[in-house]
Formats: C-alpha cells, sequence, structure tokens
C-alpha cells in the first residue's frame, strides 16, 4: 500500500511541495485539508488525484506524514485539536512553518515523544528552485529521514543541520535570502537605466546575469571568490566596480544584515 502524506493548510508552500512531489511521479497518495473550500478546489482543478478534506483530523487518519503548512501564528490552533488523533498514531510530522520549535509542536500535539522534522524552505520552492535547511527530532527513524527529505527535495536542494539553533541561521542566509538578491537586482537594475539602458533591455540583462552567475557557481568546483578573481582582469570594468563596492563597505554591510535577521529569528521565536 502507498504511503499518505496528509498537508494541513493549502496555501502557496503545500501547492509548491504538492506539484513537485506530482512532478517527481511519488508513489505516495496525498491528501489536503483546509477550511478554505476554494484553496481546495484550485488544488483539485490542478491535481485531481489529491484528496480533498475540509476536516484536519479526518485528513489525518492513517497518515505516515503530516506536513503542518499553516501560519506559525495559528500552528497552535491547528495542532491542539489533533492530540485525540495522535494518541494511538504516530507519523512523521513535517513543519514548515517559521520560527516555530520542534518543543511547541511537542506540546501543542499532546506533550509525549513523537518524530518531528522542522524545515525552512524559501520561496524560489514556488518554481521548484527552493533551498530548505531541515532538523530532524531523535524520534525521527532513517525511512522517516528519507521521506521528509524526499518531500522536500520535490521543490529544491536540502540541508540537514545538526542542531535546531542553526535553523536560525538558515533563516538568515536562505530564507530571507531571494529578497537580498532582489534588492540588488532593483538596484542594478535602476543604476542601468542611468547609464541609458530602457527598462525591459535593464531587466533582462540583470535577471539573465544573475541567473548565469548563480548557475555556473553551482556548477563549477571554485568557490565564489575564486570565480569572483578570474572575472576581473586587473586595470578592467570588472576591476572598477568592484573596488566601489568593497570599499564602499558591501561585505560589513551583508555581516551585519544576516547577523540582524538572525537576532530577529531568535526574537520571533522566543515571542
Ligand atoms: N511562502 C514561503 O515562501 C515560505 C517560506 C518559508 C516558510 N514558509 C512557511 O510555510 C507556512 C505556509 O506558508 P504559505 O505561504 O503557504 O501560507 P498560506 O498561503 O497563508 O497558506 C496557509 C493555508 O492554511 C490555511 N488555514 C488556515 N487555518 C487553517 C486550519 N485551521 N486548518 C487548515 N488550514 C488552515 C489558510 O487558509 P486561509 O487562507 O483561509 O486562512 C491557507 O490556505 C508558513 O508557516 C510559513 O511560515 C513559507
Amino acid at each position: 500500500m502507498n504511503k499518505i502524506i496528509t498537508f494541513i493548510g493549502a496555501g502557496n508552500m503545500a501547492r509548491a511541495l504538492i506539484s513537485g512531489l506530482i512532478q517527481d511521479e511519488s508513489d505516495l497518495e496525498i491528501r489536503i485539508a483546509d477550511p478554505n473550500q476554494d484553496q481546495l478546489d484550485e488544488i483539485l482543478h490542478n491535481w485531481n488525484s489529491v484528496k480533498a478534506f475540509s476536516d484536519n483530523s479526518a485528513a489525518i487518519a492513517g497518515a505516515d506524514v503530516i506536513v503542518l503548512a499553516v501560519k506559525p501564528q495559528i500552528m497552535k490552533l491547528v495542532c491542539e485539536p489533533l492530540q485525540a488523533d495522535l494518541k494511538d498514531h504516530q507519523p512523521l510530522i513535517v513543519s514548515i512553518a517559521a520560527g516555530v520549535s520542534i518543543a511547541n509542536i511537542k506540546l501543542w500535539l499532546g506533550g509525549q515523544a513523537m518524530p518531528i522534522v522542522r524545515c525552512m524552505p524559501n520561496t524560489p520552492s514556488l518554481v521548484q528552485a527552493g533551498m530548505t535547511g531541515l532538523y530532524a527530532n531523535q524520534e525521527v527513524s532513517h525511512a522517516q529521514h528519507d521521506l521528509a527529505e524526499s518531500t522536500l527535495r520535490a521543490v529544491g536542494s536540502t540541508l540537514w543541520l545538526s542542531d535546531e539553533d542553526k535553523l536560525d541561521a538558515v533563516t538568515a542566509v536562505s530564507g530571507s535570502g531571494p529578497a537580498y538578491y532582489f534588492l540588488v537586482m532593483e538596484a542594478m537594475q535602476d543604476a542601468a537605466q542611468k547609464l541609458g539602458l530602457t527598462a525591459d533591455e535593464s531587466r533582462l540583462l540583470v535577471l539573465q546575469t544573475a541567473f548565469g552567475a548563480a548557475k555556473l557557481a553551482l556548477e563549477s568546483e571554485d568557490d565564489a571568490g575564486t570565480l569572483r578573481q578570474r572575472v576581473t582582469s586587473k586595470g578592467g570594468t570588472t576591476e572598477a566596480a568592484l573596488k566601489t563596492l568593497i570599499e564602499g563597505g558591501l561585505p560589513k554591510l551583508f555581516e551585519d544584515a544576516l547577523k540582524s535577521a538572525e537576532n530577529r529569528s531568535v526574537e520571533l521565536k522566543n515571542s
């Protein structure tokens, strides 16, 4: 019999994960629960093999994996009614909610030992190019570890962490990271227009360059510093631009920005 995966919350992230699993031709039976019928209808319209439920308890009956894909602020409200269902049935719990600790999820689900994986995905998951940091508690078996990984790999790359607290750093780097690159793209497009290029010309030049640089760096065995030095000839145009960026303090700005994001992640987790 195929394993059953139930998503609670039929929003953006659940849709991205379901789309990835279906594209990967996963043999999991996919269920989705959400009180909002419009959200369910949109999913059923796209993927008619998915089973939709308006009741969370009914959706998790017999499930092997439950993916908690609701907003962090309603996680407690969503978990507590499931306590009775999870007394004698202990599926793998996968939470993708930002800043909600394993200790809280466990407490809200009844307090007994249970396998929980906490993940921090990012928005490029919506186009199957995500980056997800994952942490598993001690109750997670090898098979469940693989199941969580294959679910998140359906929307991009994964990185397992040895310590739950590292998810704050992951939040600062890859969770919030797409926005840093968007800011750089925005700034480069504005600067390109000041050089006389049109908005459309600037957009294509900047976005394709960002994509190409990321692809080259991912496919290369060399680190980013080596790649940068290789395209920087003495006295050339790249050197002139990099000198301005480095003397303007860009590396230190990134250090401070990531530290601010990590601090904020810790504050939100503790609030
Ligand atoms: N989007 C990202 O890139 C991203 C990145 C990292 C982490 N995350 C995390 O992923 C989680 C989901 O994010 P999202 O962007 O997919 O949010 P979303 O689009 O708001 O999806 C959440 C869904 O849960 C539904 N819901 C509300 N109450 C519910 C209940 N009691 N039972 C079942 N479902 C319920 C919501 O319905 P209504 O719309 O009717 O309220 C909505 O359809 C969040 O915790 C977020 O922190 C997201």
